[in-house]
């Protein structure tokens, strides 16, 4: 069967991996389709040998697609989604337009692939830092129970887009220069003010909610009650930008069921889960590390401990690459799962 791909936001972060991994993993696509905004129509892209032009994106450029990857904003997804569907298409959406709409499955394909076929058209990709932690847990929940859990993000700046990882640059050029350090991204373009990312950490990720956490922080929470169909579990997070230019490190404490299990006990379940790699040696201090996740499609779990006072909790250090596990390579699992 033939299978026509778009992409809308094909020229920003996440877009231009969807494109890469889609060639790295020789997805079947008869024909790939690059849209994103009028400023960029006529732009060339180069993948595996191939020159694509970028289009603009109109609701008639899905004539003919079957799978809509849209990673270019909240709002584009808004616009263009319904279009896509009515065109015949299923669209993966990378924003957090539709990720808590009941009829909207939300889906980490290691996770819950079981959701992927309540579809009626539009399929969530969870937000990045939400992905990497189910993806890591999930083999820890379904052994031992998990009720509650806590996590502090250090995030890293392109999750933002490609805006925020120039920023990052231009600022650290500014520093070296002794010269003032212009903010005009970060923590979010819409925020009324701006702080430098360069030398520093930002606790603010979107915009904040009327219970004083960030929408990040909401995101995490509600994503991972919905991914893991489990509305009862306790679930707080604090969600804070660092100067790093891709990958996302969490500290997560857990509470399982039981207080009998050991670090062995985990550390195993992360050797055989899925997608998951297991770097957890303090002796000879291999841990997981942003700079070192970069590219990479795995999670990376480490830091293993067992709570000083509670026999139920624990303690770990995940890192994975936020533009690929968090965004474009768990959206291109998923387009793999729906055609098989
Ligand atoms: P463009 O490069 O033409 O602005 P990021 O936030 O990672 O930098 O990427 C944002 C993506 O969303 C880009 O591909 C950008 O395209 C795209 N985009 C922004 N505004 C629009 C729009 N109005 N219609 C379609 N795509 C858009």
């Amino acid at each position: 069967k033939n299978v026509n791909v778009a992409i809308v936001g094909a020229t920003g972060a996440v877009g231009t991996k969807i494109l890469e991994k889609l060639v790295e993993r020789n997805f079947p696509a008869t024909s790939i389709k690059l849209l994103a905004s009028k400023r960029s129509a006529g732009n060339e892209i180069e993948a595996g040998g191939n020159t694509y032009i970028v289009q603009e994106t109109t609701p008639e450029a899905f004539e003919g697609i079957d799978i809509a990857f849209f990673s270019a904003g909240g709002s584009i997804s808004e616009k263009f989604a319904q279009d896509a569907v009515k065109s015949g298409a299923v669209v993966i959406d990378n924003t957090s337009a539709f990720r808590m709409d009941p009829n909207t499955p939300l889906v980490v394909p290691e996770v819950n692939p079981q959701e992927l076929k309540n579809h009626s058209g539009i399929i969530a990709n969870p937000n990045c830092s939400t992905i990497q932690m189910v993806a890591a847990l999930k083999p820890i929940k379904d052994q031992y129970g998990l009720n509650k859990l806590i996590v502090s993000t250090y995030q890293a700046v392109s999750g933002a887009g490609v805006e925020a990882i120039d920023e990052l640059a231009e600022q650290s050029k500014q520093f070296a220069n002794r010269s003032e350090i212009e903010a005009e991204v970060l923590p979010s373009a819409s925020a009324k003010r701006h702080y430098p990312i360069a030398f520093n950490a930002i606790p603010q990720i979107d915009s904040f909610g009327e219970s004083g956490y960030t929408l990040e922080e909401l995101k995490m929470i509600n994503e991972t009650k919905k991914i893991f169909s489990d509305q009862n579990m306790s679930v707080a997070a604090t969600c804070v930008r660092l100067p790093v230019v891709s990958g996302h490190s969490e500290s997560v404490y857990i509470e399982i069921d039981h207080d009998d299990v050991t670090v062995k006990d985990i550390q195993s379940l992360m050797e055989n889960a899925p997608g998951i790699v297991l770097q957890d040696d303090p002796a000879s201090q291999l841990y997981p590390m942003p700079l070192y996740a970069e590219d990479k499609d795995e999670v990376f779990v480490g830091r293993i401990r067992k709570d000083l006072d509670n026999p139920k909790g624990f303690h770990l250090w995940i890192v994975s690459d936020n533009l690929l596990k968090g965004a474009a390579l768990n959206s291109v699992q998923i387009a793999e799962a729906l055609i098989k």
